[in-house]
């Protein structure tokens, strides 16, 4: 019996998802279907029943549910409480697994692909939306000296009052001056209406890395980066490596990432 799975967001067409599942159900030979379901913007918890009623063994969630599965899950990694989100579900009998593998793509991405070690480095982390605390304990768990900046400053302070037993700061984006990073992140959405983030000259450390969550476009974060002489990396590899991390949960095998970002990058 082939096992099924899906990803539910809205809009959904977009999805690379499938896709990915796909070459690593191939890669690894395990023998499962993935597909895009868009369910209603008040219809998700009746999707779930739906997709769990008719035997799926799970399904990953994106926006704008991933708070509603948050609160379907009847059981939650500690990842997935610290993000207050979860985007990898697991239908087992009665229980519904919740978990979030945002963050672990996306640190697995800085080290593996990127070959960046975060244990020590100084990481300034842009926003403090969902996407940003999906990813703030993994970047601990790492090593990384965190520091969060955002428009709205008194929000990047509550982020980091959320993790009391780390030294995290919050930041307005004018208590930036003079302060330089290793590793630099853009969590924010202003990519998507092409906004610049207000960063200073001089935030990047020498070599220092500038990574863009969004993918597929050349955002104006990048374009600043790039001109202050920065290594710029956009979010495709973490897209393919949160992919990977909720394989793993679900069929208990690591597929090879890089095949996978490389026909993406480079779609035949
Ligand atoms: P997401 O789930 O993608 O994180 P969100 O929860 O709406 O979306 O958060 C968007 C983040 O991008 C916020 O941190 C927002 O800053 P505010 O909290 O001040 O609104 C940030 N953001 C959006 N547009 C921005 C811009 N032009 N410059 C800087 N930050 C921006």
């Amino acid at each position: 019996m082939t096992d099924r799975y899906a990803v539910i967001g809205n809009p959904i067409s977009h999805s690379k998802s499938p896709l990915i599942h796909s070459l690593f159900a191939k890669q690894t030979e395990q023998d499962i279907s993935y597909e895009a379901i868009e369910a209603l913007l008040d219809g998700f918890a009746a999707t779930i029943e739906r997709l769990r009623s008719e035997g799926y063994k799970g399904c990953n969630v994106t926006v704008p549910f991933k708070f509603e599965a948050f609160n379907c899950a009847t059981e939650l990694s500690e990842r997935a409480k610290a993000a207050q989100a979860v985007n990898t579900l697991s239908f087992e009998g009665e229980k519904i697994l919740g978990d979030n593998t945002d963050g672990a793509g996306l640190v697995r991405d800085i080290a593996e692909n990127l070959d960046i070690i975060l244990q020590g480095k100084r990481v300034l982390l842009m926003g403090a939306g969902g996407a940003a605390y999906g990813v703030v304990l993994p970047l601990l768990m790492a090593g990384a000296a965190l520091a969060i900046v955002n428009r709205t400053a008194s929000k990047a302070i509550s982020l980091a009052e959320k993790f009391p037993a780390s030294d995290i700061r919050g930041y307005g984006y004018d208590e930036l001056a003079g302060l330089q990073f290793d590793v630099v992140i853009n969590a924010t959405s202003a990519g998507l209406t092409d906004s610049e983030v207000p960063l200073p000259k001089g935030i990047f450390a020498p070599n220092a890395l500038a990574y863009d969550m969004m993918y597929g476009r050349e955002t104006p974060f990048m374009a600043f980066a790039r001109q202050q002489g920065a290594e710029v990396a956009d979010g495709l590899g973490m897209l393919v490596e949160q992919a990977a991390e909720a394989f793993y949960i679900w069929r208990g095998v690591r597929p090879d990432t890089k095949p996978v970002i490389a026909a993406l990058r480079n779609p035949q």
